[in-house]
């Protein structure tokens, strides 16, 4: 009798601060901040299950409370959700190794990981079955998902040789070796994760990866340039959410809306008011009669006054922008008031509940 093949589990790391990305993340994780209409992970989730994925583990830690009232129990996909509480943040490694006890014993399974700000519309299936391509009769340790990109500096660098064998993992540098960078997909055999030490912070770029690739293990690289972008940073998520409102960042949680905004049904968008440019408004957000709202994100229960333009901007929840006032490139954090006629400049960040103008 042959016996049934190991089902497919993923983990996703979510447990960091999002300090990137304050004011927004000051009272929930990055990970469920809104991204073109649905909280960040749903896409990642929504991937995982067309890719055969059966169960999924979340790695949290901070705001840890907030995600599984949000996300439940996998259902809504068809598979099944854990969640794994770090009380004390491990680090990206410690995070994985952390949650081996949830994921099946099975030593050659194979087990995605995903950073969990990471949109992307590789080809994980391919990625799967790469991993599962024996090199020379030896089965493959680590498959890391690597991009190319114009400025490597703020990411982990990984050369690879012809045969794509990962020769090195170097996290963030000044002098990158090279364009190729770690794009936070991961596939491990599931006993590599066994020896990941316990109970303490790890590191997986700065600490695993490169112990792996010096005990000569088969750390393999998916080279892959389909649409991605990590969402850490304000420019980011707003950029990442006029991709998937705009079609452009493919993803089967959500439909695009080429037309050019995601409205909740809810929202009310005063006739003489224009918002368009990928942008998103969210439920019970208003937006009143002769403003702009343009690439822009307007949380929930956010107000737009008259006259004011929103350009590229994230509105945290409950915030309210004055008339007339013009915002460019501007984060504004919950609960925050923007006077009437203020102008804020690109890079801008106005505090939770702070009275600005
Ligand atoms: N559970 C848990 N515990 N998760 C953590 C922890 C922790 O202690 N620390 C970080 N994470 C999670 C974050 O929430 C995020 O989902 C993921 O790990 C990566 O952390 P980031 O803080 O977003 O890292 P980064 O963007 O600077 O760099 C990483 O991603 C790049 C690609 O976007 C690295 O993996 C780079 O090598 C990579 O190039
Ligand atoms: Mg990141």
């Amino acid at each position: 009798m042959t016996q049934a093949p190991a089902p497919i589990e993923a983990v996703i790391v979510a447990g960091g601060f999002g300090t990137r990305l304050l004011p927004l993340t000051a009272r929930r994780p990055k990970h469920l901040l809104d991204v073109g209409g649905v909280p960040f992970l749903e896409h990642q989730i929504a991937r995982l299950a067309r890719a055969g994925v059966q169960h999924i583990v979340l790695a949290t830690s901070y705001h840890a409370d907030m995600f599984e009232p949000i996300l439940g129990d996998g259902s809504r996909w068809g598979i099944r959700i854990s969640y794994v509480l770090e009380e004390v943040p491990l680090g990206t490694g410690g995070a994985i190794r952390n949650v081996a006890e949830a994921l099946s014993p099975n030593p050659d399974g194979a087990v995605v990981i995903l950073n969990g700000d990471v949109l992307s519309g590789h080809d994980l299936a391919g990625q799967l079955a790469d991993f599962e391509t024996p090199r020379d009769g030896r089965a493959v340790d680590v498959s890391l998902h690597l991009v190319p990109v114009a400025d490597a500096r703020a990411f982990g660098c990984v050369p690879t040789d012809d045969a794509g064998r990962v020769l090195d993992f170097v996290e963030k540098s000044d002098n990158p070796v090279t364009n190729q960078i770690n794009a936070g997909c991961y596939i491990f055999r599931r006993r590599v994760i066994d020896t990941i030490p316990v109970g303490r912070e790890v590191s997986v770029e700065r600490e695993t990866f490169p112990g792996l690739v010096a005990d000569d293990a088969l750390v393999v690289g998916f080279v892959d340039s389909a649409y991605w972008r990590d969402v850490g940073t304000p420019q980011a998520l707003v950029d990442a959410a006029v991709d998937v409102v705009l079609g452009v960042a493919p993803t089967p949680a959500v439909e695009a809306v080429p037309s050019g905004a995601r409205i909740a049904a809810d929202a009310e968008v005063a006739a003489g008011a224009v918002v368009g440019g990928g942008s998103v408004v969210m439920s019970g957000a208003v937006v009143a009669d002769g403003a702009q709202v343009r690439g822009s994100v307007v949380m929930t229960g956010a107000v737009i006054e008259a006259d004011a333009v929103v350009a590229a901007s994230v509105v945290g929840p409950g915030a309210r922008v004055g008339k007339a006032a013009i915002l460019d490139g501007v984060t504004v954090g919950d609960d925050a008031v923007i006077a009437d006629g203020a102008t804020l400049a690109a890079g801008d960040r106005v505090d939770v509940g702070a009275q600005v103008g």
